[in-house]
């Protein structure tokens, strides 16, 4: 939710028409979360530092021109933040429907049914209907069929069943990069990067087997954890379904004890 600032000087700005006051250096979206706005968003979290990849959280600044990104745009004194005109809600819609028209739609069968940020985020930008069809020249037909049927993207890599603990379904990857901080942010492992662009751009382990086994990675699973989709996925749910409830555990997968939420 862009980088949490506690310490610095107290900066009074408005958003939506109430008065905050928070620490020099917050980002306009904890302020706004302070105030009780929840802005919407995909690849920021409360723990991992702010990126400002997918273009959801945007705003409209008084005096600024464009539409910042809110969890890396820092509050400043006086500011005047609207993070609910018809302009961003527009924008974000817009930017939902990309997102959806790269997606399968299998949700009812899909293991992050009812836990999916995705799922979360088009229902919170009113997304209902996606215009954009596949091109006349058939460049896309293939995907835009599959994705009609619920099926991956046929020009995607094959899910990666490589860790005996989690699965990597690339077809439902938003390319947020959450896994990718996570893996660097709390692990410090770095075995995990960005690979392509565009449609073919996917998470990769950057090795020549290019598959989770061959990376790096120690299963410590902040990965899973950090994944807003069903991209990433521990075995367990798959094969058992969504748990009912939840509890806080030392994770098992290793000896760091980061507190991992295990369900
Ligand atoms: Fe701000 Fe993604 S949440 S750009």
């Amino acid at each position: 939710m862009g980088t949490p600032a506690r310490e610095g000087a107290p900066v009074t700005l408005t958003i939506d028409g109430f008065d905050i006051t928070v620490p020099e250096g917050t980002s306009v979206m904890r302020a706004a979360a302070e105030a009780g706005f929840q802005i919407p968003k995909l690849c920021a979290t409360d723990s991992l530092e702010a990126f400002g990849s997918c273009r959801l959280c945007v705003v409209e600044i008084e005096g600024r021109r464009g539409t910042p990104a809110s969890c890396t745009t820092p509050v400043a004194p006086g500011m005047v933040v609207r993070t609910q005109s018809e302009k961003v809600k527009k924008i974000r819609k817009g930017v939902m429907e990309l997102y959806i028209s790269d997606h399968p739609l299998d949700c009812l069968t899909c293991a992050a049914n009812g836990d999916c940020e995705l799922q979360d985020m088009a229902g919170a930008t009113g997304l209902r209907d996606v215009r954009y069809q596949a091109p006349a020249d058939g460049g896309m037909s293939n995907h835009f069929e599959a994705r009609q049927n619920g099926e991956a993207n046929p020009q995607y890599v094959p899910k990666d069943d490589s860790n005996p603990y989690f699965t990597y379904d690339p077809s439902k990857c938003i390319v947020c990069n959450r896994c990718v901080r996570a893996c660097e942010e709390v692990q410090g492992t770095f075995a995990l990067t960005i690979a392509g662009r565009g449609f073919d751009s996917r998470v990769s382990a950057g090795t020549a087997a290019d598959d989770f086994l061959s990376s790096d990675c120690v299963s410590c699973g902040a990965c899973v954890q950090a994944c807003p989709t069903a991209t990433l996925q521990e075995k367990s749910v798959i094969e058992l379904g969504t748990p009912e409830r939840s509890v806080i555990t030392t994770c098992a997968y290793c000896g760091v004890g980061c507190s991992f939420k295990a369900e």
